[in-house]
């Protein structure tokens, strides 16, 4: 019988989106999903998306055959040098296996997948990994994990007094785990709070997961959307790998496409020694893995861009985009902290412009949240994460004196 089945509330981020979709009121504004809007709110194609994509049909080869299970190799390949660099030597010595998966979320289940199956170093007393990720995380990552038969603890991330990372809470918490534990690092651009470790942070985090013999599980999701350099923003990444820790990327190319339903990204595992036996072994196994999940593949997103990845001036061109939209999120953290600042709102609005990425963690209470969206229709997370992207030069002042109004209630 089914008769049993409850009620679940809805998604916080899509629930959020159906209600704003529905909000009748005019103007209203959505900081909710973190997806770019242009200058005028709207959805943006890439100039070098819309580009590969006219490329794409006029080739007479084009079609819409099944992809090999393990997704287009000349996509996944060159997105492996997206995140690892071009001249890896992770990638020279062949010990980068790639896969293609539905975007972030399908590589950080089959990343799950995989783990609960084959992992076999952690400490735990049950033998079941342990994924710790940050306090807070992108709320998806606990539902994925614990899905895939994981388990899920936190460790410490943002200090709420101080408004930045709790450096001594996530080192001691990597230090008390069981050996062999999973971590999740966030690439760059941190979902929700926006903010990243500096270098000299990250030196300390990877070492102390190096020395407890952990494994790093690095969300890539939005690469160049913190300085608009792909390299700066794969730094931990390429660090750790530099560091030879056993580490798995989950890349997503939603957002630094624009791509987001079309589903495109990959699993990268990065091997610590150089074995053709070992790597074929664990590509038979992600493959029986997506062949009993999604068969093979969507193919159209993952052709698009590899055209941007593999054709120099349409790289140039992404790279240029990348920059388009980074440049106005920073530009837009400035004009809301100016807006606050010249309201006299009450508090310090600093850590909007200090953040980075897609999202501002802008500190303010669940209640506020709740009236900025019933009073004003201005749409935020319920922890308070702003999605930047939502804000432009008409629409700024008008959140600003939301904000202020909901703050001096
Ligand atoms: C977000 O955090 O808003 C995005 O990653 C969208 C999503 O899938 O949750």
């Amino acid at each position: 019988s089914l008769e049993h089945i409850s009620l679940l509330p809805a998604d916080p981020l899509f629930g959020l989106n159906a209600r704003y979709n529905a909000d009748k009121r005019s103007p209203k504004v959505s900081l909710g999903i973190g997806a770019y809007r242009d200058s005028n709110g709207k959805p943006w194609i890439l100039p070098s998306v819309k580009k590969a994509e006219e490329l794409l049909v006029k080739d007479p080869s084009y079609n819409h055959e099944y992809l090999p299970i393990s997704g287009l190799a000349e996509f996944t390949q060159a997105a492996a040098k997206v995140i690892l660099g071009n001249d890896s030597i992770a990638i020279k010595e062949k010990r980068v296996l790639s896969i293609q998966s539905l975007s972030g979320t399908g590589a950080l289940h089959f990343a799950g997948i995989f783990l609960k199956k084959f992992y076999k170093n952690t400490k735990e007393t049950d033998g079941i990994p342990t994924v710790y990720v940050s306090s807070p995380t992108w709320g998806n990552h606990f539902q994925i994990f614990q899905s895939a038969g994981l388990k899920t603890a936190t460790y410490p991330y943002w200090n709420n007094d101080t408004k930045k990372i709790d450096l001594k809470g996530f080192i001691n918490t990597i230090n008390d785990a069981p050996k062999g534990s999973i971590f999740l690092l966030h690439a760059c651009a941190h979902n929700p709070t926006g903010l990243d470790p500096t270098h000299e942070q990250w030196l300390q985090i990877l070492e102390a997961i190096k020395v407890n013999g952990h494994f790093s599980l690095f969300d890539s999701a939005y690469q160049g959307f913190t300085s608009g350099s792909l390299e700066e923003d794969a730094w931990a990444v390429r660090k750790a790998v530099e560091l030879k820790l056993p580490l798995l990327i989950c890349q997503s190319f939603a957002k630094n496409c624009g791509m987001y339903g079309e589903r495109v990204g990959c699993v990268h595992i990065v091997l610590t020694e150089i074995s053709e036996d070992l790597n074929a072994a664990i590509l038979s196994q992600l493959n029986r893995i997506i062949r009993s999940e999604i068969s093979n593949p969507p193919a159209y997103g993952a052709k698009v861009v590899s055209k941007i990845l593999n054709n120099p001036e349409l790289r140039s061109q992404w790279e240029q985009d990348l920059k388009t939209m980074s440049t106005r999120i920073i530009k837009m953290r400035y004009a809301l902290r100016d807006e606050l600042v010249a309201l006299k709102t009450p508090g310090n609005w600093d850590h909007i412009v200090n953040q980075q990425g897609m999202f501002s963690f802008t500190a303010l209470s669940a209640e506020e949240v709740k009236r900025l969206e019933e009073k004003h229709a201005v749409y935020l997370v319920g922890t308070g994460r702003a999605s930047i992207a939502g804000l432009n030069e008409h629409n700024v002042k008008f959140v600003a004196e939301a904000i202020h109004e909901v703050v001096c209630h």
